[in-house]
């Protein structure tokens, strides 16, 4: 037998199209000062979220997600029979098993895909949009589908006032294709972990650890339990900390980006993280007003608020940052390249 290494393959990634759904029906804080003790002034005040969005009955996570991708496709003109491999990021797959991805998968009519789901919370999209690059980078595949879908709806207690406010329903999709000549698409990344953040933000039943039962039903464990201000103070450091050293790192000022998208959890965080990079209140993209905290879909949906509001163009450089449950933390600095 004679082993013949393929050469390395020089490619680069780039984000070619862009496509986000979110459900029609809306939550208002008007609607939510009905359900629990809250008011509109306390949610827009602590987080800027007036409005978000939720699924009907029986409208899951993959239905959020294959609408977002198609719009995705057929923004770029391609078929679904052309994409090759699709991640999805997601913390409430369909069930447990088969991963989303595959049920995606079918409902885009994708014949010649793989795939799978990827766990990591609030920064589980640009943890996938990473998996993805390097699918591409590697010479594997040219068109790679990278999705942030969420329902946190089927997860949300909403007789708790301290998270009921902050969760929406939604979805967003990239496609990923090698760059052309001149094109410099995805630059770097920072990816950090910190797991003694889990008792934090977490939603304890439903796993290994503690199986469904009348017991965890009655306790409310099939639900998300957060820490607000250890979540909070840990984002607030974090995302800056992270932002900062990976722009550090390329040698890029906060005042030379065209677009900061981040993480979508809390408009304070946003502006602490964009005043700490000298970014300007005018090239930081925030929809959290809209959509609340989708988890895995805020960054691609505000990417499609950026480009429907214009404030996205060819050449941009744009930081994408996120923290979340894990606790889980990204920054990824690109060039836009459409
Ligand atoms: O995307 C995943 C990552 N998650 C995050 O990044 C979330 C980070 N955390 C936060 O965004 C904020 O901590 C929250 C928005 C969740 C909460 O804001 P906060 O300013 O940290 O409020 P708090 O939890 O310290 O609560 C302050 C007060 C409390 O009352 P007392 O004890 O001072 O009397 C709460 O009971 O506000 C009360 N409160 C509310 N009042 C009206 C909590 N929730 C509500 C509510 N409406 N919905």
């Amino acid at each position: 037998m004679s082993l013949t290494l393929k050469p390395r393959n020089p490619v680069r990634a780039k984000i070619s199209s862009v496509g986000s759904y979110v459900p029609p029906r809306l939550l208002t804080n008007a609607d939510l000062e009905k359900m629990v003790a809250t008011n509109d002034q306390w949610i827009t005040e602590r987080t800027g979220i007036r409005e978000r969005h939720l699924v009907d009955k029986g409208v899951a996570t993959s239905d959020l997600a294959a609408e977002a991708a198609k719009i995705c496709l057929s923004r770029r003109g391609i078929e679904a029979s052309e994409v090759e491999a699709i991640i999805v990021a997601t913390v409430t797959p369909d069930m447990a098993f088969p991963a989303t991805a595959c049920l995606v998968q079918d409902k885009l009519g994708a014949p010649h895909a793989w795939g799978f789901d990827l766990s990591a919370a609030c920064s589980g999209f640009p943890y996938a949009l990473q998996m993805g690059a390097k699918l591409v980078e590697s010479g594997a595949h040219k068109k790679v589908l990278v999705i942030g879908s969420d329902v946190m709806s089927s997860i949300i207690d909403y007789t708790d006032r301290a998270t009921c406010i902050i969760f929406g329903d939604g979805a967003g999709a990239v496609l990923l294709e090698p760059c052309e000549e001149g094109e410099i698409g995805l630059i770097d990344f920072h990816h950090e972990i910190d797991g003694s953040g889990a008792v934090s933000l977490n939603m304890p039943a439903g796993g290994s650890r503690l199986p469904a039962s009348h017991a965890t039903v009655d306790a409310k464990q099939h639900y998300v339990h957060q820490d607000g201000q250890a979540v909070y103070k840990f984002a607030v450091r974090k995302m800056a900390e992270i932002s900062e050293g990976l722009l550090t790192r390329n040698g890029v000022a906060g005042s030379e980006l065209g677009c900061f998208i981040p993480h979508q959890a809390n408009k304070r965080i946003i502006l602490s993280t964009a005043e700490r990079l000298g970014m300007p209140e005018d090239r930081v993209i925030i929809n959290i007003d809209r959509y609340g905290n989708t988890t895995a879909g805020t960054i691609p949906i505000a990417m499609n608020t950026a480009i429907e509001e214009g404030r996205l163009k060819k050449g941009d450089l744009v930081l994408l940052a996120s923290v979340g449950a894990g606790f889980t933390a990204a920054a990824t600095l690109l060039r836009w390249e459409f």
